[in-house]
């Protein structure tokens, strides 16, 4: 079995694509996350990018563990200090510098020769290489390049001190025959090559991201780039659940294994979809809701006779939840505690009592909570800001043919405002009256509500995407009562936009 190495790259390409953007505390959770999911490598971010993601990435290396934590840069000086700035706290620092080697992307973008090119590389890796040992060198739309001129490109860069070549598809144009020649054809024309780590990054944009990457790494690649719930740039990246599954389950047919923790696959998603308050469609292999679920009549008897018969995977080898237990309430903080442990969730005393009293404030409305109820719970109570606008209270007239309007409280610093908004919805209302007690100029750009569980007390989940300055803020808010859990998203966003300042 060839142990393949699995570099997460959520934070950076992933965090790249709209809506998806997090704030420090949010990209810590993720990276601790990333951590215990047994990644190899975490790239943190794009250090020069902003101070924002200077900090994220220096607070990542500061953090995690286990794993090495890599920051990315372009082929000049500037990119390649605050890279290495940025990760040389971290146990294994790794800066990944990237240059564009498809004629196109010469041509046009760079506007550089062939010759520049080539001198680039070395300059820059060889830049890099004077401040770090593990240097990962990117030849960006590899897929497009001239295969000859690629291998020079590599050279080069082994030459200088690489030790991982990347070769993305960049613009996700490429077939599994294609990289899979393509690998090939590198190893046999690269010399130097035998020494360095190869790496595949691919992107989804004909739906073949996957099958690309297991190419590349059936051809020889021995690390792969993806992202967890496959986030990244237009289409995504490939998705990480589904290589580290695909991996496992064929493991005879690939020989190839990973240090993928599957069982905390479902954490991972869950926790991003959470964060970014982009939600996986139902039919998402591995972490859909409806992945491992038998609809029709002929499977769920084949499955009842054979779990075989249909099933390829189990659930719980990906982490998702069996045991349904129900609570409600008159469970203690104990038993709280024990499921949320089952479940994953090592809580510190003053989060738990926090959740502890949200969890009684809702078993007092629905008669029962089950693990879905929970989770979504632990997970909107983890603070990711401090919450400057604290919800008090709303009352919301509405109904056909009538005017609706909104009252809210709120406390700001230990005092209540409270204003009154009308609007074209009971929603719209209420996100006035918001903005009359902040005085923000704040853009709604998206709304979403969803049911957490089914049945007709079913917790509904708010996810708004707020707009400011340019920026956008992704707030979340959960209660039975849907108008509720809309305000508190709301506030959610709000608390997160002057957080940032
Ligand atoms: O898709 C790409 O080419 C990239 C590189 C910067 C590695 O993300
Ligand atoms: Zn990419």
């Amino acid at each position: 079995m060839r142990r393949i190495k699995v570099f997460d790259t959520t934070l950076r390409d992933g965090e790249q694509s709209p809506g998806c953007s997090m704030n420090l505390t949010e990209k810590l959770q993720m990276a601790r996350q990333l951590d215990t999911l047994g990644v190899d490598v975490i790239e943190a971010g794009f250090a020069i990018a902003s101070p924002d993601d200077f900090k994220s990435v220096e607070a990542i290396s500061q953090t995690v563990e286990h794993c090495k934590v890599a920051s990315l840069a372009r082929c000049t000086k500037g990119d390649i200090d605050a890279a290495w700035n940025a990760v040389k706290s971290a146990k294994y620092p790794r800066i990944h510098v990237f240059l564009a080697t498809s004629d196109i992307h010469m041509e046009y973008k760079l506007k550089m020769t062939r010759e520049q090119v080539l001198a680039n590389i070395s300059e820059y890796v060889a830049y890099a290489k004077a401040y770090c040992d593990d240097i990962e060198f990117s030849a960006e739309d590899a897929s497009r390049s001239d295969w000859d001129f690629l291998c020079q490109c590599f050279e080069n860069a082994i030459k200088a001190g690489a030790t991982v070549i990347n070769v993305p598809d960049t613009v996700g144009y490429s077939s599994p025959d294609e990289m899979f020649a393509l690998i090939s054809y590198l190893r046999e024309h690269t010399p130097g090559i035998e020494k360095v780590d190869i790496s595949s990054h691919c992107h989804d944009d004909l739906g073949m991201a996957v099958a690309n990457s297991l190419a590349c790494l059936r051809a020889g690649a021995t690390q792969v780039e993806c992202t967890v719930n496959g986030s990244g740039e237009r289409a995504g990246n490939a998705s990480l659940e589904e290589l580290a599954m695909a991996i496992k389950t064929r493991g005879e047919y690939y020989q190839m294994e990973t240090g993928i923790v599957t069982q905390q696959i479902y954490k991972a998603s869950k926790l991003l979809a959470n964060i970014t308050g982009v939600p996986i469609a139902p039919s998402k292999s591995i972490v859909g809701a409806n992945a491992f679920a038998h609809e029709s009549g002929i499977h769920q008897h084949g499955v009842l006779a054979n779990a075989l018969t249909y099933e390829i995977m189990k659930p719980e080898d990906v982490g998702i939840p069996q045991n349904t237990m129900v609570l409600g309430k008159h469970s203690g903080k104990h038993a709280l505690a024990d499921r949320l442990k089952e479940l994953g969730y090592e809580l510190t005393k003053e989060e738990l009592d926090e959740v502890f009293t949200h969890f009684k404030a809702l078993a007092d409305k629905k008669k029962s909570l089950n693990d879905a109820d929970i989770e979504a719970l632990v997970l909107s109570k983890q603070k990711s800001i401090d919450e400057t606008y604290k919800f008090v209270s709303h009352v919301v007239t509405t109904g056909k043919d009538t005017t609706n309007i909104a009252c809210i409280k709120v406390e700001v610093g230990g005092e209540i405002k409270e204003e009154v908004a009308i609007g074209s919805g009971p929603i719209y209302a209420a996100f006035k009256a918001v903005d009359l007690i902040t005085g923000l100029d704040v853009t709604l750009d998206d709304f979403s509500l969803n049911a957490v569980t089914e049945g007709e007390d079913a917790m509904g989940e708010a996810v708004v995407k707020l707009i400011c300055e340019g920026e956008q803020y992704t707030g979340r808010g959960l209660s039975t009562d849907v108008i509720e859990s809309s305000i508190l998203a709301y506030l959610n966003g709000i608390n997160k936009i002057v957080a940032r300042g």
